[in-house]
């Protein structure tokens, strides 16, 4: 028979699973919507992509839908669709909402976004309310502390499966952390903790695995590219929006990790904005484990151990970081 393409024969590898799960995607006719549905496509644990969006996601889900790798695509278009898009979903990915353009903070996005997530986080309630749920829409530091409150008002409030998405501070980590020391990508990791805002994303540089050291120079300059990874993007982009290709990479990872926990993998850590008890506040980044029913463990022993510049830049965001909470409780609080 003819020779086999490349394609062919990965595509080959990706055989149905024992278990395989349903992923929905909430936004997915956006910038991160569309790379993140294509690699979810890619993944073998998954069954089928539900793929939602106010607009447009009809031809998104087409196209994907062409690709021969095992799972299913379906469509759902509006508020009326959005019951079924969820029902029967193992995890829920909501990067739907407005992205920055230059000049403007992830807080200027709050407005906005705030109200899209309280709707589409009502609709998870309601019709999955079992799901893992991956917050990306910005402000992070707010959106998920209103997914709380709003999963609260439900009574089906599970903090253990509620998570804001930080991954992307970890991948950009690992990247300049790689290339700055002259590592091979594959073996950096670098936990990133605290909140996904300027300074209140914290990496922490002396935990980087493999083991290695940093001067004074290094720690700051790298802290502060880490911290500006977003910008830096958003100033490049000119106008056109934000970080979408090393986003739905990185939201791909975490659903990635999320599906093998599920999947009963023993041995899956992600940094993530959880409800926490690590420090003072009550959401906070940090390096958790995962497992069949979310949040498994906090590794705390990161934040044993800190550098003084650690400790000082840890300090020095929670009241940011703790505003940012306030302010997303308060506005679900006082809706009706
Ligand atoms: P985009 O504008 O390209 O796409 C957003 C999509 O959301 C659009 O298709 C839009 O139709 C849809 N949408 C709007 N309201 C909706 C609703 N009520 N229900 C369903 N869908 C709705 O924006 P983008 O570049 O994909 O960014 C999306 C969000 O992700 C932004 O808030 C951005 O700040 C955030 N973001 C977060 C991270 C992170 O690390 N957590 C990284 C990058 C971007
Ligand atoms: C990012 O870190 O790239 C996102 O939060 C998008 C942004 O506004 O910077």
């Amino acid at each position: 028979g003819p020779k086999r393409g490349v394609m062919q024969r990965f595509t080959n590898q990706l055989q149905p699973r024992a278990s395989s799960f349903k992923v929905a995607v909430l936004g997915a006719a956006g910038g991160i919507g569309q790379p993140l549905a294509l690699l979810i496509k890619m993944s073998p644990l998954v069954s089928a992509v539900h793929l939602y969006d106010i607009a447009n996601v009809k031809g998104v889900a087409a196209d994907l839908s062409h690709c021969n790798t095992p799972s299913q695509v379906l469509d759902f278009t509006g508020p009326s669709e959005l019951p079924n898009c969820l029902k029967g979903v193992d995890v829920v990915v909501i990067p739907a909402g407005v992205p920055r353009k230059p000049g403007m903070t992830r807080d200027d996005l709050f407005n906005i976004n705030a109200n899209i997530v309280k709707t589409l986080v009502e609709a998870v309630a309601d019709n999955c309310p079992d799901a893992f749920i991956h917050i990306i829409s910005n402000p992070v530091n707010s959106t998920v502390p209103i997914a709380a409150e709003v999963l609260k008002q439900k009574g089906v409030y599970d903090p253990k499966k509620l998570f804001g998405v930080t991954t992307l501070d970890v991948v950009r980590a690992n990247t300049f952390v790689a290339q700055k020391k002259n590592l091979k990508l594959i073996d950096v990791d670098v936990p990133v903790i605290g909140g996904h805002a300027g300074i209140t994303i914290l990496p922490l540089l002396s935990k980087t695995r493999p083991s290695t050291t940093f001067t004074d120079e290094e720690v700051e300059e790298l802290t502060v590219r880490i911290q500006n990874g977003g910008t830096e993007v958003v100033e490049a982009k000119a106008g056109a929006g934000s970080a979408t290709l090393s986003m739905a990479y990185a939201a791909a990872r975490f659903v990635e990790s999320s599906l093998r926990a599920l999947d009963g993998d023993g041995d899956v850590y992600e940094c993530c904005f959880i409800q926490s008890e690590l420090t003072e506040l009550p959401f906070f980044a940090s390096r958790v484990k995962l497992g069949k029913n979310g949040v498994e463990a906090v590794i705390s022993a990161d934040l044993q151990g800190l550098t003084q510049y650690e400790e000082k830049a840890l300090e020095a965001l929670k009241p940011e970081l703790k505003a940012s909470i306030e302010k997303g409780v308060a506005f679900a609080q006082k809706q009706p």
